[in-house]
């Protein structure tokens, strides 16, 4: 379990759901983990479980789609740990609404929290990687970065642009030696699920049911599908992958396109 061994991460959106069960992998795998977040009782409560097991964890509080909350998120990690490899951008929101039903506002708050953080952390992230002479970075899209999906016109705009921010980044910081992936979990039981099945006024069991139906595996995901991938892609087993959108959905985009 040594596959970060000396490896430093810092992971947006850490507190919950897929990010939190990131951080407890990447401790686990031995790396030194900064979780970047702005959910502070979730985040020290993060903190306290991966330092319970033993696992080097520090919490910044962090607003993503702020460049200075990023940038001392950054800042703060590198002077704890004395760099950065990793960088896991996370952190995200959904609306379900559809342009008539959408707010300007609604739309900002999305695209700040799900595409402008992917940018500022990078544009923070990337010269300390530069230094090292390597580094990772892992985008979070959806299914529905790759394909549309009903009501949630801002989270499919969001989404679609973190997928082809992930090919531009790898072409621009390839020859840094700092490679640029993303994962595309399909339906995974997290707060965000939940928080969308009461949205839609839809039971959690029927979302997951029909959810289930849907893919060959027959089940949605946990975090820690989604996390086995994130660590594929952020440990060395994954050294000559970049630009690459790694679709993590039980199969049910396999028989779309
Ligand atoms: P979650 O709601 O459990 O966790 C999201 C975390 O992001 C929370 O800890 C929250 O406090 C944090 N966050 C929200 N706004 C923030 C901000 N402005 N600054 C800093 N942190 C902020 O959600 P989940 O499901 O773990 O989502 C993680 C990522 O996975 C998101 O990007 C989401 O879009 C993506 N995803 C999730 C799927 C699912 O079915 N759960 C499916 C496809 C993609």
């Amino acid at each position: 379990m040594d596959n970060l061994k000396d490896k430093v991460a810092l992971i947006t959106g850490g507190a919950s759901g897929i990010g939190r069960a990131t951080a407890l992998l990447f401790a686990e795998e031995g790396a030194a983990v900064a979780i970047a977040d702005i959910n502070q009782e979730m985040g020290e409560s993060a903190q306290k479980e991966i330092e319970n097991l033993g696992g080097q964890i520090i919490f910044i509080k962090c607003d993503v789609s702020k460049s200075a909350d990023c940038q001392l998120a950054v800042e703060q990690t590198v002077a704890t740990f004395g760099g950065l490899d990793i960088l896991f951008n996370n952190a995200g929101i959904v609306s379900r609404t559809n342009v008539l039903t959408i707010t300007e506002t609604e739309w900002d708050q999305v695209m700040g929290v799900n595409v402008k953080s992917v940018f500022l952390m990078s544009k923070f992230a990337i010269p300390y990687m530069e230094k090292r002479g390597e580094g990772t970075i892992i985008n979070v899209s959806s299914g529905w970065g790759i394909q549309g999906g009903e009501n949630a016109i801002s989270y499919c705009a969001s989404k679609g642009a973190v997928t082809n921010m992930t090919r531009a980044m790898a072409i621009d910081h390839g020859p840094k030696n700092i490679r640029v992936n993303a994962v595309c979990p399909g339906d995974t039981d997290t707060p965000m699920l939940r928080s969308e099945a009461d949205g839609l006024g839809i039971a959690y069991d029927q979302m997951v049911k029909d959810s289930s139906k849907g893919r060959p595996l027959g089940r949605i995901g946990t975090p820690k599908d989604i996390a086995q991938a994130v660590l594929f892609l952020a440990s060395d087993a994954s050294t000559f992958v970049t630009g690459s959108i790694l679709v993590v959905d039980g199969g049910g985009l396999a028989g779309t396109g």
